[in-house]
């Protein structure tokens, strides 16, 4: 992990209707890092990561992805940020219709000019990377919800982000499976992929995060490595951890 800024929030104000969500939520995040997102329920983390691929956008403040502001950005241009930042969906979101191969080439196919052998070369070693090899052919119906979410994580990454936002990842998943997804992100990471984790699975946070930010009342109360969390037991950021408090 370096000190090199990939995408920042800067004073994010938000509300819907009458209803204030975000106050000015200002966060860094920074090359090969995972970052957990936590906060209680509907204090607004699903709309900060649909934020950085500009499905919403702010009352005011800026939403930078290298180092580019992408608040006043159309459509056409946050095509090309959402190559460079990959939104996971809950339920994996693949076309029932296709096969795992042909969810996994569709993106390649729609935004690349691969070949279709290099497009194969590509989703053979996808899958491979992440233990789902064999499966190419089966429909999504087949597969578990577990694995579905597995596939939906490799298409999701299919034309190498630098910047992954996963949204409750291991929500619903049992034992097994959430220990392959975290596995997947800590390998993205390896390879200096970045990535946002929204989560109320405080294990995985620890096993994957790097540090921990905390979204309290429209704004990030704390951030800090796990080293740090421990170090201040009494701090908003570690009761919350801990179930102590909201
Ligand atoms: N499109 C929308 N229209 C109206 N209100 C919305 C919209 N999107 C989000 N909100 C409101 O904004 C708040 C934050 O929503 P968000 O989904 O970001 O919460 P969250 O922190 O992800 O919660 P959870 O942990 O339950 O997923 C909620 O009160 C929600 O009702
Ligand atoms: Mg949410």
């Amino acid at each position: 992990m370096t000190n090199e800024v990939v995408a920042e929030f800067r004073n994010f104000k938000k509300s819907f209707g009458t209803k204030v969500v975000h106050k000015g939520v200002s966060f860094e995040l920074h090359k090969g890092e995972c970052l957990g997102l936590l906060g209680g329920s509907g204090q607004g983390k699903s709309v900060i990561l649909r934020s950085l691929i500009g499905l919403e956008k702010p009352d005011s403040g800026q939403v930078f992805v290298d180092g580019e502001d992408i608040v006043p950005m159309n459509e056409e241009q946050l095509i090309e940020v959402r190559k460079k930042v990959a939104y996971v969906f809950q339920n994996g979101a693949l076309f029932d219709s296709m096969s795992v191969y042909e969810n996994l080439a569709y993106p390649l196919r729609a935004h690349t000019k691969m070949t279709e052998d290099e497009i194969r070369d590509r989703v053979i070693s996808q899958l491979a990377e992440f233990g789902l090899q064999g499966n190419e052919l089966l429909s999504p119906a087949d597969l578990s919800g577990g694995m579905q979410k597995r596939v939906g994580l490799a298409r999701s990454i299919i034309m190498q982000p630098k910047v992954v936002l996963y949204d409750e990842p291991t929500a619903g998943l049992d034992p097994y499976n959430t220990i392959r997804i975290q596995e997947m992100i800590l390998g993205l990471k390896e390879r200096g992929v970045s990535g946002i984790f929204v989560t109320h699975d405080m294990p995985s946070a620890f096993a994957v995060c790097d540090r921990i930010a905390l979204l309290l009342e429209g704004k990030i109360q704390a951030v800090g490595t796990r080293e740090q969390l421990e170090a201040q037991p009494d701090s908003k950021l570690t009761r919350f951890v801990k179930g102590l408090e909201v």
